[in-house]
């Protein structure tokens, strides 16, 4: 049995019954993966020909078009196939574990966000848009977004309370400085593509803002020079926050372009409306724009479907939504 690799033009003998990620790291091919259980999304590739058989269902993501994405890691080979793998030349490998953490803050950033700074004991790498599990105590575990770099030695993430939410109940409530936290990760797909050079759409959805900070942080790092065009979506205006990191960063990369859409009402120098239709008043296309959304899921769902129909290729189009884990 044989898997043919594109865009790599790689054929790889394998025996039937194998898992996909496994078959392609014995080959040495460059391939990201996290977690190796089907969670964090970030081994995701496309079945172009052939059957395969899934152990796991990509549910994190929307479906995009007829194309069929499975997860390397919760896949096995039942006969030849051609298979797509992601961008060769921006494989990340982060393996992900578990780091004891301790509060260094709890502070207000809204009525209802709450900005949360942990001291890691040990430093965790990851790149620039993933996520972390958060294990306050054995029922309280939570997935939350790195607003920062992993240089900065302490980790930042930016909490919307919801009402009646278990774990965020108890960030609000019980939470204090010098509590431990267990950090797992990194997980997640929606990270900086280093290697491009053209524009990016960022598109944030309220505490979406987190992993965005962390990918515009990112571009400011690597000294890239990519044109940035960032909509960031807000229910009113009391729920905007992070305008003066947004101004700072405008500081250091003048070609970062700021929208901040708010739903209802009207709020001074921002726009009203939704993100997707600011989007679709701006532009005509969005071709050769890597697309980059965070937050809510129906928001991440209805901002997927309009920048493909504007041209953003499926695959370059990065999104962890922020779906509710419901345990
Ligand atoms: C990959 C990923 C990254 C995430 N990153 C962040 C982040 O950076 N910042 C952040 O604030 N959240 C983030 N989330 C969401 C977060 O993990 C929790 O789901 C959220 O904080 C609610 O947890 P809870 O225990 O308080 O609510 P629960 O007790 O689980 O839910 C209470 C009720 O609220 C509803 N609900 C849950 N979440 C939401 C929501 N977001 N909007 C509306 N209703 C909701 C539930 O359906 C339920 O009815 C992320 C989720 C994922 C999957
Ligand atoms: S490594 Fe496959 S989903 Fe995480």
């Amino acid at each position: 049995m044989e898997i043919y690799l594109r865009p790599v033009q790689r054929t790889l003998s394998v025996a039937a019954g194998v898992n996909l990620l496994d078959a392609l790291r014995e080959h040495h091919v460059p391939v990201s993966y996290s977690c190796l259980a089907g969670r964090c999304g970030t081994c995701r590739c496309k079945i172009i020909d052939g059957d395969v058989l899934e152990s796991g269902r990509e549910a994190q993501r929307p479906l995009v078009g007829e194309d069929r994405y499975v997860l390397a890691c919760q896949t096995f080979l039942t006969e030849s196939c051609t298979v797509e793998i992601a961008e060769p030349d921006e494989v990340v490998v982060h393996a992900a574990k578990i780091v004891k953490a301790v509060v260094l803050a709890v502070e207000d950033q809204t009525h209802d966000i709450k900005r949360l700074r942990l001291r890691p004991a040990k430093p965790i790498e990851f790149s620039p848009g993933q996520y972390a599990q958060l294990q306050f105590t054995p029922d309280h575990i939570r997935p939350y977004s790195m607003a920062g770099l992993c240089a900065d030695g302490e980790l930042e993430f930016h909490v919307r309370l919801v009402p009646d939410g278990r774990v965020t109940g108890y960030i609000a409530n019980t939470l204090k400085v010098g509590d431990a936290v267990r950090v797992s990760g990194p997980l997640g797909s929606a990270y900086l593509r280093r290697k491009h050079e053209g524009p990016m759409l960022c598109v944030a959805g309220g505490t979406g803002l987190a992993p965005i900070l962390s990918i515009i942080r990112g571009v400011v790092a690597e000294g890239m020079q990519n044109p940035i065009h960032l909509y960031f979506g807000v229910r009113s205006e009391r729920d905007i926050y992070g305008r003066q990191w947004l101004a700072d960063l405008q500081l250091q990369h003048s070609q970062l372009h700021v929208h901040v859409v708010v739903t209802s009402g009207q709020a001074l120098g921002c726009r009203s409306g939704l993100v997707t239709e600011a989007i679709a008043q701006d532009w005509r296309s969005l071709e050769g724009f890597r697309a980059y959304l965070c937050g809510a899921p129906p928001m991440v769902e209805a901002a997927t479907l309009l920048v493909q129909q504007m041209g953003v290729l499926p695959e370059q189009i990065y999104a962890d939504a922020f779906y509710a884990s419901g345990t």
